[in-house]
């Protein structure tokens, strides 16, 4: 028999208390079964609704009809009992809401479970390693340096002479607000990766022998061989008697290693400021193989331009005035010399998969990507 309110005439304390705790008696039998919100809203409307609700009626019959004497006790009753099936209800709603999160969550374990993809290293980063590990096996190690660098180390100690253009703005990204400090100290970021020359030399005394890969940025509009933000690493060995001939040693070494034993290098005269001589060094052109043409019908070969070499770094001997930014740690131009180069590692991730627009490797779509997954 479901719990209706009794009519109470007997107003005693025995009478009260037996009353009381026959309703928290019944009211704590029903919620125990409440399992769902449904269950909850039919509990919770029996005992709580305010228009027939138990405690209304409790209210009604047991409060209202209360002789005199008696009422101040039974109110105070009916407030406990109140608070109690309160409570009650309460701690229902608790129970069915964690009951229906628990279904909701209820996992089938017989299912087999989710596959994460495992990510792949970007074809940037990947032609960036490969170069970085040609070096290392030669005993270099690797350095690292800002990409908000200052006017001294980008231009001033590579010996950029005051007004060189590519201090102009149409390279150089420079950061807003620093006309008040003075030109060394004025922050930009960085257009070369040749900085981290100065910073490790001013860390480590000779001999040395790094490579420096990292983000550099200049103002170039995007297009399929251009981007303001693009990769280089960067390499610098110095010692007692290094030459040239170490220097096209290294490099000759280091493009077998990356594209081949059959390709062959070749080194043209060029300009950098800090290093003195200059070249670029070119490689036979891996996709022609050299010849300028493709294929059986002698199509022009574009990546070369039909020359049969590629250019894929600019290097030199440092420029002895480099080394009277660093003379205090040991860099003595009179005993010291060493070589360096710099190249673009887009560039050559272009060229060694034979993708025709940089814009790919920066847009993310990983259609593109999972090519060289
Ligand atoms: N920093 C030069 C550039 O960005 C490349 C370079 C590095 C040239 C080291 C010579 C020596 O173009």
């Amino acid at each position: 028999m479901p719990y209706t309110v009794p009519k109470l005439t007997d107003y005693s304390e025995a009478a009260l208390e037996k009353a009381a705790s026959e309703c928290i008696e019944a009211c704590t039998a029903e919620s125990a079964v409440v399992r769902n919100d449904a269950d909850l809203k039919s509990f919770r409307d029996r005992w709580m609704a305010r228009k027939n609700g138990i405690l209304t009626q409790i209210n009604d019959l047991w409060l209202k009809g209360a002789p005199k004497a008696a009422k101040r006790e039974a109110g105070i009753r009916v407030n406990e009992l109140k608070a109690r099936v309160t409570a009650i209800v309460e701690g229902a709603r608790v129970t069915a809401a964690s009951t229906d999160s628990l279904a909701a969550e209820r996992v089938d374990i017989t299912l087999p479970g989710v596959r994460r993809a495992i990510g792949a290293e970007h074809p940037i980063v990947k032609t960036s390693h490969e170069i970085v590990s040609v070096f290392q096996k030669l005993g270099y190690s690797v350095a690292a340096g800002p990409v908000v660098e200052t006017d001294y180390y980008n231009f001033e100690a590579l010996n950029f002479p005051p007004n060189h253009p590519a201090r102009d703005t149409q390279d150089t990204l420079f950061i807003a607000g620093q006309q008040e400090k003075p030109q060394r100290e004025r922050l930009l970021l960085r257009t070369h990766t040749s900085p981290v020359q100065i910073r490790t030399m001013e860390k480590m005394p000779p001999p040395i022998r790094i490579v420096i890969p990292g983000t550099v940025h200049r103002n170039d509009p995007p297009d399929a061989s251009h981007s303001p933000m693009f990769n280089q690493i960067e390499g610098l060995a110095v010692d007692t008697n290094i030459t040239f001939g170490d220097l096209k040693g290294t490099l000759d070494h280091a493009m077998k290693a990356l594209f081949g034993s059959s390709v062959k290098t070749h080194f043209r005269p060029s300009f950098f400021p800090f290093t003195e001589p200059s070249a670029e060094l070119y490689v036979t052109c891996f996709i022609c193989g050299g010849s300028g043409k493709r294929g059986p019908d002698n199509a022009p070969c574009r990546p070369c331009k039909q020359t049969g070499w590629i250019e894929v770094l600019g290097c030199g001997m440092v420029d002895p005035n480099v080394f009277e930014f660093v003379k205090e740690n040991g860099y003595d131009p009179k005993k010291v010399s060493g070589f360096a180069f710099g190249m673009g590692v887009d560039r050559l991730a272009l060229l060694k998969y034979g993708v025709d627009d940089l814009q790919y490797f920066f847009q993310g779509d990983v259609r593109f990507l999972q090519q060289f997954g």
